[in-house]
């Protein structure tokens, strides 16, 4: 019996996040591991059925990333996409060539053959609507293949060796723009691998909470509360398992938006969550006085942190676990890190704290995506305004004040980051942005109030859209809205002179300023 689990090889694809996400969208486990992991992890884990993404590289160089031909030999179905298949055509003595003509977009499909990936899938005027981005094709099917599917630039978008069941698709079904694409994911998944569903928001929870008590026991768990999505849905978890043996402490660094302090502090405590407040700003503030490089706040403010949380732990007698809200993208091997070690973002976490203070680490949302962590949220009764909020960066807003973190720039941005949020609540616009703030900037600006002169602040609005928050878009809001916000913000704040928008994607920009 295998595993009912898909496991992705990753080739380096930027899709290949997404691959995974589709799968356990169609309800089966599935993990990322990199394309030339070592072989026996793969027989250890026993998978029912493995992808290999797509990838930048091309087969047609010497020394491209392969897996491991003894695959080949292993019995599991295997289905390549773009580079994936044409890694495995080549390794199976097909042909593979570049062609001048790179395909990036939609393109027609037809179907060649009668395949199980295309079981049920619908065709408009015999075609298929599909995404493509490949410079290379398959020119020569391996021994034992047929095609199963045609473009007008790719005679060969598709192959399969039915017996074998093993399958190549050119173009992208986990990307929504192929259309069924999750048809033929699923029929890869249930037909050929022969899935059972074993991925759905309640086995999740139920597998969660069985798992963190078996880890636990009766023991106190510590937790660093921010009020954001993934230590929030971790604080909703753990009160189910453990209830009082959990304590959560919420830093207030003083970098928090308007209210977030009073606001967080009572949604958990109406929740009866145990969270203990532990006021520090004048500490960060403090260390924080005249610096001014983006990367030395960072640092400080993460230190700070730490220190901060570990005084509060102290107080807390017998305390042997420390909870965190690692989620599977911080945590994913991937193929392009060189290093294959797990990777953590350094900032995304309060790195050394357990080795520093002796606690064993409990990670209950570590194998989730961030669109799961929501799901799991929602059904275990995290508010919606918690689960609906825009990320927020740990060092806060100073990393939005450009230049020296002061008191008064901090009231400054505070109040206005409240005006531009609350407007876009107001407008329905706020749920269809990815994250929007405000950023300080350390010019000033000359501004005319009545018959007065001032020389005054100026503050940036910066929204953006974005799926992954590697790329993003800048948002198209409406004219009228961005006037309506720098008019309440000119008004209502008199060290204001001036209000600009931000109009540059990620990249060449990242989405925060600093
Ligand atoms: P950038 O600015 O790199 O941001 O395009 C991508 C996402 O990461 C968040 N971000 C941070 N989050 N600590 C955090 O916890 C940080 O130092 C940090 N810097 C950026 C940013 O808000 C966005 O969601």
């Amino acid at each position: 019996m295998n595993n009912n689990t898909i496991i992705i090889l990753d080739f380096g694809s930027q899709y290949t996040q997404l691959i995974a996400r589709r799968i356990r969208e169609i309800g089966v486990f599935s993990m990322v591991l990199p394309c030339d992991v070592d072989i026996e992890k793969i027989h250890s884990i026993n998978p029912s059925g493995i992808i290999l993404s797509g990838g930048p590289e091309t087969v047609t160089k010497a020394n491209t990333p392969k897996i491991d031909k003894s695959l080949f030999d292993s019995n599991i179905p295997l289905l390549g996409i773009c580079y994936g298949m044409q890694t495995m055509a080549q390794e199976l003595d097909g042909v593979v060539v570049s062609s001048d003509k790179r395909e990036f977009g939609h393109a027609n499909i037809k179907m060649a053959e009668v395949s199980i990936l295309f079981e049920g899938v619908n065709l408009t005027e015999d075609s298929l609507d599909v995404w493509m981005s490949h410079g290379d094709k398959v020119d020569q099917l391996p021994r034992n293949f047929s095609t199963i599917a045609q473009s007008n630039n790719c005679p060969i978008a598709g192959f399969q060796n039915e017996e074998k069941s093993w399958f190549g698709l050119q173009f992208h079904p986990e990307v929504t723009h192929t259309n069924q694409g999750s048809k033929i994911l699923s029929n890869f998944v249930y037909s050929v691998c022969k899935c059972k569903k074993n991925w759905e928001t309640s086995d999740i929870i139920q597998s969660m909470v069985s798992s963190v008590k078996d880890q636990v026991g009766n023991d106190k768990v510590l937790l660093g509360l921010s009020g954001g999505v993934d230590s929030s849905v971790v604080a909703m978890l753990l009160d189910k398992c453990i209830k009082e043996n959990l304590i959560c402490i919420f830093v207030d660094h003083g970098l928090l938006r308007l209210n977030e302090v009073k606001e967080v502090m009572t949604t958990f405590q109406d929740l009866g969550i145990n969270i203990e407040l532990s006021e520090a700003s004048d500490i960060f503030l403090s260390r924080l006085k005249g610096v001014t490089d983006p990367e030395k706040k960072r640092v400080i403010i993460g230190n700070t942190f730490i220190d901060v949380f570990e005084k509060e732990a102290n107080k807390i007698k017998d305390v042997k676990w420390l909870a965190q809200g690692t989620i599977y993208p911080d945590v994913i091997e991937s193929s392009s890190d060189g290093d294959k070690s797990s990777v953590i973002k350094s900032h995304h976490n309060v790195g050394g704290l357990p080795e520093r203070m002796d606690l064993k680490l409990v990670e209950p949302i570590r194998d989730l995506f961030k669109d799961e962590v929501k799901k799991i949220g929602k059904e275990l009764d995290t508010p919606e305004h918690i689960l609906k909020r825009h990320p927020f960066p740990g060092p806060g807003l100073g990393i939005r004040i450009m230049g020296e973190v002061t008191k008064d720039r901090i009231n400054v941005l505070q109040k206005a980051d409240k005006i531009f949020i609350d407007e876009l609540k107001e407008a329905n616009l706020y749920d269809s942005l990815s994250q929007a703030f405000v950023v300080y900037l350390p010019v000033k600006s000359v501004g005319v109030v009545g018959d007065e002169r001032r020389y005054a602040d100026v503050l940036a609005l910066r929204a953006v859209e974005t799926v992954d928050f590697m790329t993003a878009t800048w948002a198209h809001l409406p004219y009228d809205f961005i006037g309506k916000v720098s008019n309440r913000i000119v008004n209502e704040i008199s060290t204001v002179s001036r209000v600009v928008y931000d109009c540059t994607g990620k990249p060449p920009a990242t989405i925060e300023w600093e």
